[in-house]
Parts: C-alpha cells; structure tokens; sequence
C-alpha cells in the first residue's frame, strides 16, 4: 500500500514515479507526501493518526518526503507520530510551493527543473533500497535543523496554518479551479457567487494559490508579488 498526500502535485509526481518502479506488496507501507514546516502535513498526521494500527503492523515501512531545500527532524516528526521508526525515509528535492513568508518564493524555472532531474536520476536508487527492505535514512537536514523543527515549526502551525487569510482580488473570474482543487474541500463560494474560504480543515498546502489561472488567489498581503509555481504534473 502506498499512501500519498500532495498539495501541488510534486508528492503524487514522485508517488507515480515510484509505483512504476516497485511492486506493491502485502505487509510493505509506502508514504510519500510534502514536508511542511520541517515536519509533516497537518492532514498526513491525521491519515496517520486513523491508521496507526495497520502502518504499525506493516513489516516493512518506508517514506519518501518531498521538499524545495531541507526537511530538518521531519522523520523523527514522523517516527513519532507513527510510534514507530519508520525503516527507509528519504527526502527529495522539488520545485518549492511555499511563498507565504519574507524570503520564500517558487524557484527559478531552472532551478525548479534541475530538482526535478536530480530526483528523476534518484528515483530508481530509492526503488531498489525499498525493493530489498534496506534500512537506511537519506535526508537533508539543513543548517539549525533541532531549531526550525521543534521552534519555528511550533510557531508556523499555530499561527500560519489556517484559511483565515486566503482571498481571491478582483482578478478572480470565478472559474472555481481552486475549489474544484482544494484536496480537503474546504472552498466554496458565498451566495454572491464569491470563493470563500470555509475555515474548517485547511492544510496550507497552496494548491489553491498555485492553480489559480489568474494568480488572483492571494495569502493575506504576504503573497503579494510571489510567483506561482510553474511545474504543473496533471
Ligand atoms: C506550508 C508549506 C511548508 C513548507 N515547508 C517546507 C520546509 O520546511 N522545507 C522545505 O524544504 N520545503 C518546504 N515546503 C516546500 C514543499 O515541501 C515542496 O515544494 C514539496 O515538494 C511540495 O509538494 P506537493 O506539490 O506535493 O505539495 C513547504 C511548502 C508548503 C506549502
């Protein structure tokens, strides 16, 4: 079984890949998913939490985490989360989707698509470390890793993980691809017609603002002037 969560399509590409290259065995528990916040998902939590029994069983489990630089102690997020030490983690490079702070932006577009080779070339290495059940952990850590963990992850999901600043500006046609999007349903629109943010289970995963043909989905005024990500997989 393998279980993928992706805001923007980077996870489920590299989730795709993967499938091609292994086969999917009884008793083997894949994950691949976005680290956000050096740590995980808010929603991958959640799947974890209603299917801890069955992952804890597993023989042999492994996950693949998607990020645009440094995953910091994701994995022992992670190992915690699942009470159990997951046996193969590995962090890839993706082009980046988070935009909503000072100094974070979507790649270059030749940075973006040098991350996606190198992980292209990765890929088939990870598969065969899964395939023979390794154990082994291949991740980037990056500098300050304990800090931006347990300190400035804290602080980023009590105060940016929500809806609250999500709004689309005049540039909005309605065309609703971010409502159609959003993997937690979590957008609709009011009785005017207008998207609205239903401020009950948002993961901040940006698909919504990524998506938007119109660029007119916007995080607060932190997003003003970000781009948009360029590298779409579906
Ligand atoms: C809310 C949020 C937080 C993120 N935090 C990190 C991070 O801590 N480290 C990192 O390298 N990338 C971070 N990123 C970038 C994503 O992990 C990366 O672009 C990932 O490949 C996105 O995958 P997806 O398209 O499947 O959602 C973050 C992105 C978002 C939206």
């Amino acid at each position: 079984m393998i279980y993928c969560f992706s805001g923007t399509g980077n996870s489920q590409w590299v989730a795709e890949k993967l499938k091609g290259l292994i086969e999917d065995e009884e008793d083997v528990f894949g994950m691949v998913f976005p680290v956000y916040a050096w740590g995980i998902p808010k929603v991958v939590g959640e799947y974890i939490n209603e299917h801890k029994e069955e992952i804890k069983a597993a023989q042999y489990v492994w996950a693949v985490m998607t990020c645009g630089d440094n995953i910091g102690y994701a994995d022992t997020i992670l190992n915690k989360r699942l009470e159990r030490k997951v046996d193969a983690v590995f962090s890839v490079h993706m082009p980046n989707t988070y935009v909503c702070l000072p100094g974070f932006d979507v790649d270059k577009d030749e940075v973006a698509t040098a991350k996606v080779q190198e992980t292209l070339k990765r890929l088939p290495s990870i598969a065969e470390s899964i395939k023979q059940k390794e154990k082994k952990t291949e991740v980037v850590r990056g500098k300050f890793a304990w800090v931006k963990t347990y300190v400035l992850r804290w602080m980023f999901n009590r105060f940016l993980v929500t809806d609250k600043y999500f709004h689309t500006n005049k540039d909005c046609v309605q065309c609703k691809r971010c409502m159609r999007g959003c993997p937690l349903n979590n957008i609709t629109t009011d009785d005017k017609g207008k998207i609205v943010w239903k401020h009950e289970n948002c993961t901040g995963c940006l698909r919504c603002y990524h998506r938007c043909p119109k660029h007119a989905v916007h995080f607060g005024k932190f997003t003003k002037n970000k781009g948009q990500k360029i590298h779409d997989f579906d």
